[in-house]
């Protein structure tokens, strides 16, 4: 049966959606490309990522499914040898690109990634459609491309309007990539994905996934906070995330090209996440001083200019990154994704005092458990 090809497997959003693919296709096999420097090196690393979703016996079964493909976004062609790129070719019916550089602050690492990868994932997907026909071509964008808003609910077909700032070389390259899609695949079915803020998973409060966390501790355990009760925070929970881009991909006619994968109209203000915080913690949350917000913005601005390389470094330069997003009560229509799917992602409110709790007794480390040497051997058997 032919596969579907799969970059950013090994990663948070990569896992979620490809642990619901294998679900939801009971027999179609995935071609996953990893950057790696070996078929043992791909398949710990994809263990790495998906042991959040399934235990060892799961993931060794899963793994019959999956051929792996090793490659790299930043190599010419992929870095494909012309016989794997061929036998992708002929075995691939749909692609769904998840990769990218999400280093806000790099733009060398956003142009290799996002754009220069993107172009040969989508030269790739021109050559799957002119030798036997592309069913899908997905591309795992980012609501950021909407750019510097506020107060604003944005609709899918206004999000990019090419006069307006972007927040970084994210968002910027997010929204070319979105661009070079629709430009070279005029005759192919795509479909973008802009998730929001992905923030926890709403069945359970375990996450790999720490950045985002880390912000939301930190900003939960401050004294005040330097923005307004009222802003809204546009935050989904991964497994909506996972299941809407899986579930749709696989859709032989899904409604619309784009969607918001977002809380949109639902997101909680500030202080309704607050008073959840209060009420299942028990702990008493931060004021409200939005006065603080120029001066907090300077002070993170110098601390990341002038702290040497280092942990209190990476923290400010994260948080001034992640400022102008939590700040610009800017939310993200969602009636394409909650028509589509038939229901909506879960409120924030209902598990982010569990996630908060989670993360402080985890110290931000998700417990990893290694692949024990015997199961490396049977997968890497059992795995073509
Ligand atoms: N997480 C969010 O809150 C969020 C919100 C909106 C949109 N998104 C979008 O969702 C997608 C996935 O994000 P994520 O949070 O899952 O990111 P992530 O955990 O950092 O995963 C990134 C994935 O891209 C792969 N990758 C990076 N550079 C590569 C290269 N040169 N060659 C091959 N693979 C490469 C990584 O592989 P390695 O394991 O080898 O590094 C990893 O599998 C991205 O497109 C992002 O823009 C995420």
């Amino acid at each position: 049966m032919d596969s579907i090809f799969v970059t950013g497997a090994t990663g948070y959003l990569g896992g979620y959606t490809c642990a619901r693919l294998l679900e939801l296709e009971r027999d179609r096999p995935l071609r996953l490309l990893v950057r790696c420097d070996s078929r043992e090196q791909a398949v710990r690393k994809l263990w790495k990522s998906w042991q959040l979703h399934m235990d060892l016996p799961t993931f060794s079964q899963a793994m019959r499914r999956v051929r792996i493909v090793p490659g790299d976004l930043h190599a010419p062609g992929l870095g494909l040898p012309e016989p794997t790129r061929a036998e992708l070719v002929g075995a691939t019916e749909s692609i769904l690109h998840i990769a990218a550089s999400l280093n806000r602050k790099s733009e060398h690492a956003c142009l290799n990634t996002n754009l220069r990868g993107t172009l040969s994932v989508l030269t790739l997907a021109r050559e799957i459609h002119e030798a036997r026909g592309l069913r899908r071509f997905s591309f795992v964008s980012t609501v950021a491309v909407a750019g510097q808003r506020e107060r604003e609910i944005v609709p899918e077909d206004q999000s990019i309007q090419w006069d307006r700032r972007q927040y970084d070389p994210y968002a910027r390259t997010k929204a070319f990539s979105e661009l070079m899609v629709e430009e070279l695949l005029p005759d192919v079915p795509i479909t973008l994905f802009r998730p929001s803020t992905v923030l926890g998973d709403s069945r359970h409060p375990r996450t790999t996934q720490w950045d985002m966390v880390r912000a939301f501790v930190f900003f939960a355990d401050l004294p005040a906070l330097p923005w307004g009760p009222s802003i809204r925070q546009d935050i989904v929970n991964a497994d909506y995330v996972g299941d809407a881009i899986a579930t749709i991909h696989l859709k032989d006619r899904p409604q619309f090209t784009r969607y918001h994968l977002s809380a949109g109209t639902q997101s909680a203000t500030t202080q309704q996440i607050l008073r959840a915080m209060v009420e299942h913690t028990g702990q008493r949350g931060p004021r409200f001083a939005s006065r603080l917000q120029t001066p907090f913005d300077q002070t993170l601005r110098a601390l990341d200019a002038s702290l040497p390389k280092g942990a209190p470094q990476r923290i400010a330069g994260m948080l001034k990154v992640f400022l102008p997003y939590v700040t610009n009560d800017t939310v993200f229509d969602n009636g394409r994704v909650i028509s589509e799917l038939g229901r909506a992602p879960v409120p924030f409110t209902t598990y982010c005092a569990d996630l908060y709790r989670y993360a402080k007794a985890q110290d931000f480390r998700f417990p990893y458990q290694d692949l024990p040497e015997g199961a490396v051997a049977e997968i890497l058997r059992e795995t073509p």
